[in-house]
């Protein structure tokens, strides 16, 4: 044997033994070693467990108790307890000993319910989505949970699906920015800590642009516009450090996404670098096969996992067929041992291969749940994301000496719907109600009368005479009109969306006895108000608040609080304009210009009834013109944007002072404009306070024919103001064409 040979086999020998050395001290590695394939893709499962009294029920009760004890997570399941038990039967009685994960649904809150995030979205602070995060990780790791499933992250520009209440509206940047902070907040100080949380950001792509808002329904969208629109807040979470991402149910352009081997693959994987659990939505593999792409059952499986699903929801396609799949090289082993090795590293991650019992703790659950902190963060984030829509003759804030006040509509004392859809393990008994707020806000000797009049959900209207003869006697109506929380989130599209059932004519009757009247909105998508409801002098958007709803509302309401939040998503004057959102394109025949043959309608303005970044407040403000710390950059250089803002009322108030931009000249056509900052200062009467942006090659960037980030030399616009209807504006100009490395458009990092 040659001298070559021989050191080649010496080399061979030493990395062998290295490399052994290595795994031994790795469980990870040890563990693959020990498992049969069966136990691997048992690892890729994940199971349903409702906790009942009389023991955990299996995938609705298609699979015994003892299914739980080789499978790599389980969802539904919480509580110290009853973790603990679970936890404990699935160790002891598996061969391996494998810790179970435990996944649950914290979307907006576990205990302590928070506002929606579309409501949320409306208070455009970062730390605030942080904090709400943060305490919800608190509470549900205290009660068993490893891992949710959110933030939810899907952009959405179309109010008729019903889960646009669960993302954070229109507009990709601010997408981008609530996601980062949702990852950030379920994680806090990292695996280390307890209280830290797998986050999942779902659902993996363009879900949100169903055609015709219909649930479930595809989507077909240009590449350009998933890029630059739909995937940016999932490239923000994936550079935050999700731990999950959850494909959509919806196909994309004749692709179902969880068979979509160029996205999940592709770009989560090999451009991205994502290298965390992609799990399926509930049973989306085996739907596969009603989207009509499965010839034979186990295809399903193949196409589901060869396009890089890692872990099967619900469904059971995987454990049926995987394993002939990989023994007939159909699917290869060494993909499996890939997806298993980022499962165990999860539970490792977690110290659940040191401790499986870490999160299953009574006396934690019993300190953490339902704080006094947690509540009063509750409130604060509710009176955040309440927008005030209209304010005649600063009607409010109300007076809280009111001698009577009559509250009408049966949201008031609707305690379910205020902790709006997906709300986590939280109690209505636990939630303020409108009409509870209302009361304890008011002094002692003020009456509050209380008539339901209607529901969202009745086409009838009760008591009108009683109404009637309230009214007359009330310096004031309030009424509380929307949606109920069911008529909201998945599958909850509506193709009318306006006030559902007899609200409408409940308001007629109200505003027919001549008091004045304040709206109250309760719902989860941007409505469209009618005539009548233009005609009320006040209307507040409170969304679904959570579990300090009254109180909140009723800080605004009577002033304690000077409302602050802006719409995140686009409110139209009627569903025909659908979709319609700020940063549209201007077209050859642009919309806002003069005569016939411009795009626009002959039966309705073309403009929003209340535009995106829309806000009032009960002080006002005024913004001087932008000033730019240069009108000529290169691609390289940064540019400061700063403005004077100045409270021009009589008391203080917050403002979400925003900022946009415009490529004016480009390759490709370019939005009219486009969120490229936003800031919240809070400002005491008369005071200026100069807001300073910073702007560099990332937000001037588009994406180039190769879909690599990168800015084009020519004219910008910046705008500075209130909402995205602002014209206060500077122009300055890139001297020189660059492509950048690294995310592009709005997905910032
Ligand atoms: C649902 C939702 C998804 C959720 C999952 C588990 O169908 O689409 O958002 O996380 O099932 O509950």
């Amino acid at each position: 044997m040659n001298l070559y040979r021989q050191l080649a086999l010496l080399y061979l020998a030493l990395s062998i033994s290295v490399g052994v050395q290595a795994t031994e001290q790795d469980p990870v590695e040890d563990l693959l070693r020990q498992m049969t394939l069966e136990e691997k893709i048992d690892q890729l499962s994940q199971l349903g467990v409702q906790i009942t009294p009389t023991g955990p029920v299996i995938n609705n009760g298609q699979l015994p108790p003892a299914s739980i004890n080789t499978v790599g997570s389980v969802l539904g399941a919480y509580g110290a307890e009853q973790t603990r038990q679970l936890q404990e039967q699935a160790v002891t009685q598996s061969r391996l000993h494998i810790p179970l994960l435990f996944a649950y649904d914290v979307i907006h809150g576990f205990r302590t319910i928070f506002p929606v995030p579309l409501a949320e979205a409306a208070a455009w602070d970062t730390d605030l989505a942080y904090r709400t995060a943060r305490a919800a990780a608190i509470e549900a790791t205290a009660s068993g949970v490893h891992w949710t499933f959110a933030p939810m992250v899907d952009i959405a520009r179309d109010p008729r699906w019903g889960r646009v209440v669960e993302g954070a509206g229109e507009d990709p940047f601010l997408g981008a920015a609530m996601a980062e902070a949702k990852v950030r907040g379920f994680h806090g100080a990292g695996p280390s800590d307890n209280s830290s949380m797998l986050a999942t950001a779902k659902h993996f792509v363009t879900y949100g642009a169903a055609e015709g808002g219909r649930d479930y329904n595809g989507a077909d969208l240009s590449e350009r516009t998933l890029r630059e629109v739909y995937l940016p807040p999932f490239r923000a979470a994936v550079a935050a450090g999700v731990d999950g991402i959850m494909p959509s149910f919806n196909e994309l352009a004749g692709i179902p996404l969880h068979s979509h081997k160029a996205l999940l693959t592709g770009v989560l994987r090999d451009e991205w670098r994502f290298d965390g659990l992609i799990v399926s939505d509930y049973n989306a593999i085996w739907e596969l096969n009603q989207h009509g792409i499965i010839a034979v059952p186990a295809d399903a499986a193949r196409l589901a996992f060869t396009a890089g699903v890692d872990i099967e929801m619900a469904s059971q396609t995987y454990r049926q067929y995987l394993p002939s799949l990989v023994r007939a090289s159909q699917v290869s082993l060494a993909t499996v041992d890939e997806a298993v090795r980022r499962v165990l590293k999860a539970k490792q991650r977690l110290g659940l291969f040191a401790d499986p019992y870490r999160y299953s703790d009574e006396a934690r659950q019993r300190a953490n749940l339902l704080t006094p902190q947690h509540r009063a963060l509750a409130r604060e984030a509710a009176q955040k994301s309440i927008v005030l829509l209209k304010n005649t003759d600063a009607l409010l804030p109300l007076p809280k000496s009111l001698r009577k006040v009559l509250v009408v509509g049966s949201l008031a004392t609707d305690a379910e719907s205020t902790l709006g859809p997906w709300p986590g393990v939280g109690l209505a008994a636990d939630s303020i109600t409108v009409l509870q707020g209302i009361r304890s806000a008011v002094d002692p000797d003020t009456e509050v009368i209380y008539l339901p009049g209607t529901a969202p959900n009745s086409e009838q209207i009760e008591d009108l005479r009683s109404i009637r003869q309230a009214a007359r006697s009330a310096q004031v109506v309030v009424a509380v009109l929307g949606e109920s929380a069911n008529q909201s989130g998945e599958a909850r599209s509506r193709t009318h969306l306006g006030l559902p059932g007899a609200q409408d004519a409940l308001l007629r009757e109200l505003l027919a006895t001549g008091k004045p009247v304040v709206i109250v909105l309760m719902n989860g998508r941007p409505l469209v108000l009618s005539d009548t409801v233009a005609q009320a002098p006040a209307l507040l958007e409170t969304w679904f608040l959570g579990s300090e709803t009254g109180h909140a509302v009723a800080d605004i309401l009577f002033g304690d609080v000077n409302p602050s939040g802006k719409l995140p998503i686009t409110f139209a004057r009627n569903v025909g304009q659908i979709p319609l959102y700020y940063a549209y394109k201007n077209t050859g025949r642009p919309p806002s210009g003069e005569g016939l043959y411009t795009s626009t309608y002959i039966d309705s303005p073309w403009t929003a009834l209340y535009p995106f970044g829309f806000g009032l407040s009960y002080t006002t403000f005024s913004y001087a013109t932008p000033h730019l710390s240069a009108d000529r950059i290169a691609s390289t250089d940064t540019l400061t944007v700063q403005v004077n803002v100045t409270n021009t009322g009589q008391r203080a108030g917050d403002e979400i002072v925003q900022l946009y931009l415009r490529d004016d000249v480009a390759s490709v056509t370019r939005p009219v404009r486009q969120l490229r900052g936003f800031r919240k200062v809070h400002l005491a009467p008369g005071e200026t306070r100069t807001v300073s942006f910073t702007l560099d090659a990332q937000d001037f960037a588009l994406l180039d024919e190769h879909w690599r980030p990168m800015v084009e030399a020519g004219r910008f616009s910046v705008f500075v103001g209130a909402d995205s209807t602002t014209d206060n504006q500077a122009r300055f100009e890139v001297t020189d064409s660059r492509v950048l490395s690294g995310a592009g458009p709005s997905g910032r990092p």
